[in-house]
Order: structure tokens, then C-alpha cells, then sequence
């Protein structure tokens, strides 16, 4: 087959990535300021509805709103200097985080985002360590420097001693936090001084000066930015491209998203530095070549986006190729054609058709109802494969069933939507079937989104059950001994029909072991 034309250099122009950070650290904001730099959106406002202005991103569901958190996700595309940046919304709740871990298969390098006042937070420090399990470079900007907050270096520290990765300043603030005059651009010397725009509603002004401009105009603040860059760079924080890729080493630039400082420098670091769309292994672990025919690997499943029309919408990351709307595609589990008629882009609520997509690119496959998590998609013409998600082991568990006995048909069909979509897993028993299903999670605030979800789009109001386990393991043996008796161990099948035993806590799951030591058991994710 001969390569789609234009593939490697559309390719080659793509920088699709994620936000990372904790919750309130600035990440819709930084978003809005992103796309408001690219021209994008003309307000800040218009993604995610701040001061009573239009909410677009992620605020689809009610629940949502009223939490004020993201759970569903989203891509966003825009153009910055000829290069299509695709960002990719992470959940912002340390519940979602299979959810997080899935959307971050799909990126290929992440904005590690910090609040200046508390570096390094948990959600940030877990959302990173799957960065760097999955290889992907990470970015820091470093967030709200116009509020008074901790020192620069000690920031840069923070990078080095808690996770291990060398700080690279590539620009550096002028004025301690809370007093931010601009930026010290550390490979020119330029300072970047910023005018404020009235409530950061549009990019903020910037001037340009050389060093000695700066010097007489901020005095001890100008040499102090340059010290203390230096320092850094001869404590090995000169920017190295080779270390940054290989994720020993993060770039590290400052600004405030919200008065819209710094996020220029941080898109033009992106489009500099930020790898581009690459080869994809599939699970024999071959890069398959970008050129090749179309492939693509669903990270996302959602429903109920618009509801006016409950449709299912399915991500796609595309990994090689060309897509053409229209196209018939294979879905690698099921062999069946997948007809890609309806397919858009989301601008948060907004949603525009999507005629052609390259690698690296995030579609929305609407009618979705064959897809699932995981699925690979190609053009037919020869069988691809990307790896699976790694699974999560579920800590949280609690029997689902619907308060009205005459909804129990709803019930079956949103359960198994809501296990379509992965968001629970569902534990079944062989006496009780489909009528009382153990949900499980990897965070509570999962089961808020099954019950919200369940009553929202199916009308089932449903009663949750908290039980007291918090350890599951694969059956291994294919005649089990009997379980736990009076031990308030149970037993439930999964999805694929494994056996799965769930234990209050792991010294029950110790007790049973040595009780039945012909009993194989493993655990359901590395780690667990
Ligand atoms: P998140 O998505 O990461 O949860 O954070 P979000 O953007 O919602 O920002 C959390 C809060 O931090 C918001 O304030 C936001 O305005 C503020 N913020 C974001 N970036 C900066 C910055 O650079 N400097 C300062 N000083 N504040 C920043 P809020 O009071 O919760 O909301 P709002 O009333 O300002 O909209």
C-alpha cells in the first residue's frame, strides 16, 4: 500500500499532551490561556465558564457543575504557529485516576502544572509517576507567580529531591512571587516584561528588553533572576533536548495563567521541544510507521455529552495513517466494520465535523456503541493491534440495585453501558446474575458517577451497598476450593468470566492463603 501523502509531515506538526496537576492548581485556567494564545477562543471564559461566562470544556454533566470538577474529558485542538497543538483534558480527581491513566496513553508529553505556593502536590506526584512509567516527557510551569508564594529555587529543588528529575529553567521570574515584573529568558538573557490586561480576559502585552535595559529598569530583581539561573544551570540545569526525552530532566518555565503571563513561552516551548507524533508499539511491542495505513486506539468512552441526544461518543487517538471521514474501519476484538459517518472534534461543548485527521490527532467517533476502552481501529487492510490498558486494581466495592423492582430492565442495560464505558467494574455472582452486581472502583467517587449516571440517563434510582473489602484477586485454579465461609470472603465473576475473591483487608487475604495453600491467587494489577 503506498503512503498516505502528506502523513509524516502533518505528523511531524502535531504536539498532542495533557495537563497534569492537582485539583484548583490553575488547569483550566492555563487551559483557556492556551487556547486564548492560539487564537483559538477571542475570552477568557469561553472554555470553562469561570465568572459566570459560557462553560464549554467539561462541565457536561450537572453533577459536574455542581462539584465544580472535571470527570469527563475532553480534547481541544487548535493551531499555534503552524502547529496543531491537540490538548487532551486529564480528570482533575484523584478518584478518576484509571480514567487519568487511560486519557494519558493517549498523549505524548505532559505540562506538569504547579501551584507556586505548594510545589508539588499528591495528585500532581501520582499523575507524574505515570508519566514516567509510560516514558512520557514531562514540562513544568510553574503557576500563580503574581500571588506571594515560595521561593524559586527552593521550587526547583523540590523537583530534584522529591521525584528525581533535573530541573532545566528556560525562563526564569523577575520579582519573587507575588511581585512578578516578567520573565528572564535564560538562553537570551531578554527580559519579557508584561503588562497586566483588566482580569486576564485577553493575552497579556509584552515588551522586550535587552540586559542592560532590564537591569536599570528592575535592578536587584533583574541580577537576582540571573544568579539564580545560573546556579542552576552549573548544578547541570542547562536545557538538554536528549534529557528531556528521555524523561530524566524537565524544562521549567513560570508565569500566572490566569493574567495570561508565561503561557506564550510555554506554547512556543511546546512546539519547540514537545516530541511530535512517533510510531506507536503495538502489543508485539513493533513501532508500527507513522505512514502506514490508518490505526487508532479508543482511550475513551463517553455518553450523555449532549442531551438532547444521548449518543455515545468514542476517542480516538490516531496513531498512523490518514483518516478520511467516511472511511470504513475494522474494530481489531470483534473483526467488524465500523463505519466513522458521524465524527467530530470537540471544542469543549462546542462540536465541529472532523473531515480528515493525522497521527497524533483525537477524534470523536459518535454512535459508538460497538467501541470499548482499549479497542484498536484500522482500515482493514491488515490486522493491528495497540497494547491493553493496564488494569486497576478496585479497592472500593458495594452491591448496586435499582430501588424500584420494575426499573430492573434500565438497570441491567446502564450497568452494562456504565462497564462499557469503564466507569466501575462490575463483579457478578453466579446465584444472582444481573440483578444485584458488585460494583467496583479504584475511588469512591466513582460509585457517585455509576448512581448519577444511572438516574440521569437510564431514570433508575439505585441503592449502593458499601461492602467492607478492600482486596481483590484472580482465581487462578480452575476448581477453586471453597472460600472463606464465615470469613466474609466472597467470590464474584468479572467480565470474561474470571473468578475474582474479594478479602476485607490483607491479613484476611494472608489468613486464606494459609488455610488453603492449594488456592492460586493474583493480584488484578501489577502492585496490588
Ligand atoms: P483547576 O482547573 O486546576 O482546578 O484550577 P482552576 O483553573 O479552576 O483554578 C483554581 C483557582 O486558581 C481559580 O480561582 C483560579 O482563578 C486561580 N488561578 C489560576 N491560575 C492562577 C494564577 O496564575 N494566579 C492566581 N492568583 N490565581 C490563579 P477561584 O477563586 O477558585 O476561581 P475564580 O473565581 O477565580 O474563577
Amino acid at each position: 500500500m503506498t503512503p498516505a501523502p502528506g502523513v509524516l509531515h502533518e505528523a511531524a506538526r502535531r504536539r498532542t499532551f495533557a495537563v497534569i496537576s492537582h485539583p484548583d492548581a490553575g488547569k483550566s485556567t492555563l487551559t483557556e490561556a492556551l487556547a486564548l494564545h492560539a487564537e483559538a477562543i477571542t475570552e477568557a471564559g469561553a472554555v470553562h465558564g469561570k465568572g459566570g461566562r459560557r462553560g464549554v470544556v467539561s462541565d457536561w454533566l450537572d453533577m459536574e457543575r455542581a462539584r465544580g470538577i472535571s470527570i469527563t474529558s475532553a480534547a481541544l485542538q487548535f493551531v499555534y504557529r503552524d502547529t496543531v497543538i491537540n490538548l487532551v483534558d486529564t480528570p482533575g480527581h484523584a478518584d478518576f485516576s484509571e480514567d487519568t491513566y487511560r486519557v494519558l496513553t493517549a498523549v505524548d508529553a505532559a505540562v506538569m502544572l504547579l501551584d507556586a505556593a505548594k510545589g508539588l502536590e499528591p495528585q500532581t506526584l501520582k499523575l507524574f509517576e505515570v508519566c514516567r512509567h509510560r516514558g512520557i516527557p514531562v514540562l513544568t510551569f510553574i503557576n500563580k507567580w503574581d500571588r506571594v508564594g515560595r521561593e524559586a529555587l527552593q521550587l526547583c529543588d523540590e523537583l530534584t529531591d522529591r521525584i528525581g528529575l533535573q530541573p532545566m529553567p528556560l525562563n526564569w521570574p523577575v520579582g519573587p512571587s507575588g511581585r512578578f515584573r516578567g520573565l528572564r529568558e535564560c538562553a537570551t538573557d531578554r527580559f519579557i516584561r508584561f503588562r497586566r490586561t483588566p482580569g486576564g480576559a485577553t493575552a497579556a502585552a509584552e515588551e522586550y528588553l535587552d540586559a542592560s535595559a532590564a537591569q536599570r529598569a528592575e535592578g536587584a530583581d533583574w541580577v537576582t533572576a540571573g544568579e539564580e539561573c545560573e546556579l542552576l544551570e552549573s548544578f547541570g540545569g542547562g536545557f538538554d533536548a536528549a534529557e528531556f526525552s528521555a524523561g530524566k530532566a524537565t524544562p521549567v518555565l513560570f508565569g500566572a495563567a490566569v493574567l495570561n503571563t508565561g503561557v506564550r513561552q510555554l506554547l512556543d516551548v511546546l512546539v519547540e521541544h514537545a516530541p511530535a507524533a512517533a510510531p506507536r508499539a503495538d502489543r508485539d511491542g513493533v513501532p508500527r510507521p507513522l505512514d502506514s495505513p490508518l490505526s487508532g486506539f479508543v482511550f475513551k468512552v463517553q455518553t450523555g455529552m449532549d442531551p438532547a441526544h444521548r449518543d455515545q461518543v468514542a476517542f480516538l487517538r490516531v496513531c498512523s495513517g490518514r483518516f478520511e471521514r467516511g472511511m470504513q474501519t475494522t474494530v481489531t476484538r470483534t473483526g467488524r466494520t465500523f463505519a466513522t459517518k458521524y465524527v467530530q472534534q470537540m471544542f469543549g461543548r462546542d462540536r465541529t465535523t472532523v473531515d480528515i485527521a493525522y497521527p497524533g490527532d483525537v477524534i470523536g467517533l459518535v454512535n459508538a456503541t460497538a467501541l470499548q476502552v482499549g479497542d484498536t481501529l484500522h482500515d482493514g487492510s491488515g490486522r493491528v493491534e495497540y497494547p491493553p490498558f493496564p488494569a486497576f486494581a478496585p479497592e472500593h466495592f458495594a452491591v448496586a440495585r435499582p430501588r424500584e423492582l420494575d426499573r430492573s430492565k434500565h438497570f441491567r442495560r446502564g450497568i452494562a453501558q456504565l462497564e462499557q464505558e469503564g466507569v466501575v467494574q462490575v463483579l457478578r455472582s453466579d446465584r444472582r446474575g444481573d440483578a444485584a452486581p458488585v460494583l467496583a472502583a479504584v475511588g469512591p467517587m466513582q460509585f457517585d458517577v455509576a448512581a448519577h449516571r444511572l438516574r440521569s440517563e437510564f431514570g433508575v434510582e439505585v441503592v449502593l451497598d458499601r461492602l467492607p473489602y478492600t482486596v481483590a484477586r484472580r482465581i487462578v485454579n480452575s476448581s477453586p476450593p471453597s472460600l472463606g465461609d464465615g470469613r466474609g470472603e466472597a467470590v464474584r465473576r468479572d467480565r470474561d468470566g474470571v473468578l475474582i475473591a474479594l478479602f476485607r483487608d490483607r491479613t484476611a487475604l494472608g489468613t486464606e492463603q494459609r488455610l488453603q495453600p492449594g488456592l492460586e491467587l493474583e493480584p488484578l494489577a501489577a502492585g496490588a
